[in-house]
């Protein structure tokens, strides 16, 4: 079959090629692609700057946004043919650590996760794969296309929850929710918001393009500009962007007892120029939580499901503003100026 790998670490390796069929050990259920979204780990990986191969391995299979069609559902009988599924990307670490031994491997403590795709199992950007059936989630068929989207919204509805577990350490009743960054990450975290009854506000570079129309369209407002210029000091901030001077200007206009929920994964960057004690100072004075978050687990991909099917589909389904055959993967790792979510396509829905 064909597949899209790299050679992790490994600057411009990625290629679309043949490999063997998936191992029957890698899971009982079999899959056939239907479509994998494309994030900037993946864009990351290809650049050799992230990523791992299975052990003994020097290859691996790209991809952790999963969307496939069951073709042979196994013994287990908790699937059919014919199921849409999508595959849950991080399993626990071996050891285990006290996190994973209960099911919390979104929050593993020694770093042994493997991650589908990224760290160590090959991903989901092959015309075929196996999973074990307590790892595939099957989606509301009727979602078709937009079920790709699923794994990001996991994302999101973890960090969520961190946001509710922080917030409610004091009497808290929030309000309003600044999200900076309209790509999916914060697209798919300010509907989650809009979901819970919240006031959202997105803030992005560009005033053209999809991004302004989608925020407006949730019942959003749309703001370009820097987080101190939205002209109040927001309860909640979910920062999608990793960009270091957006980072410091959120956890600096955040409201007194806020948190500020960081999703996004950068790099260097301008020092902003702020001491370190100067930006802790502000923190403290002001009772404020800066909280990372990473990965979701199997109760979030639970609820991520269910907020994907209460989501306007017509409103979902313009956040995929690119699709891209398998053999053009390079163009599809392109970041082109209105791109929200590009998904590489391997069969129709
Ligand atoms: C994935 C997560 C993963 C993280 C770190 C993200 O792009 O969505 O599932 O945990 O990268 O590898």
């Amino acid at each position: 079959m064909k597949a899209i790998t790299v050679e992790p670490k490994k600057p411009g390796s990625a290629r679309f090629e043949d490999v063997p069929e998936p191992d029957a050990r890698d899971g009982s259920v079999l899959v056939e692609a239907i479509a994998v979204g494309v994030c900037g780990t993946d864009v990351e990986i290809v650049e050799g700057k992230y990523g791992w191969a299975p052990p003994g391995k020097t290859r691996l299979v790209l991809g952790h946004e999963s969307l496939g069609r069951v073709v042979d559902p196994g013994p287990s009988g908790a699937l059919k043919t014919g199921d849409l599924v999508v595959g849950i990307v991080r399993r626990p670490d071996p050891v285990p650590c006290p996190n994973c031994a209960v099911g919390e491997w979104d929050m593993c403590r020694n770093a042994q996760y493997t991650e589908r795709g990224i760290k160590e199992i090959h991903g989901f950007m092959s015309e075929h794969w196996r999973i074990e059936p307590e790892y595939a989630m099957k989606i509301d068929g009727s979602l078709g296309l937009v079920g790709v989207l699923l794994e990001p919204t996991t994302v999101v509805t973890k960090a969520w929850e961190q946001v509710i577990a922080v917030g409610q350490r004091a009497f808290w009743e929030p309000r309003t929710v600044l999200v900076t960054g309209a790509g999916p990450i914060g697209l798919l975290a300010a509907l989650v918001g809009k979901q819970r009854g919240l006031e959202i506000h997105v803030l992005d570079r560009v005033d053209s393009g999809p991004k302004p129309e989608l925020v407006r369209a949730l019942g959003a407002t749309y703001h370009t500009g820097t987080a101190a210029d939205v002209g109040f000091e927001p309860d909640v901030i979910v920062e999608c962007t990793g960009v270091g001077q957006v980072i410091s200007d959120s956890i600096r206009t955040v409201g007194a007892g806020g948190v500020v929920c960081l999703t996004g994964v950068g790099s260097g960057g301008r020092t902003t120029g702020l001491p370190t004690a100067d930006v802790a100072a502000d923190v403290v004075l002001r009772n404020n939580v800066v909280v990372g978050s990473v990965n979701a687990n199997r109760r979030h991909w639970y609820k991520a499901a269910e907020a994907l099917a209460r989501a306007d589909r017509k409103w979902l389904s313009r956040l995929i503003t690119r699709r891209e055959k398998a053999e053009n993967f390079k163009q599809a790792l392109e970041r082109r100026p209105d791109d929200i979510k590009v998904v590489i396509q391997f069969s129709e829905t």
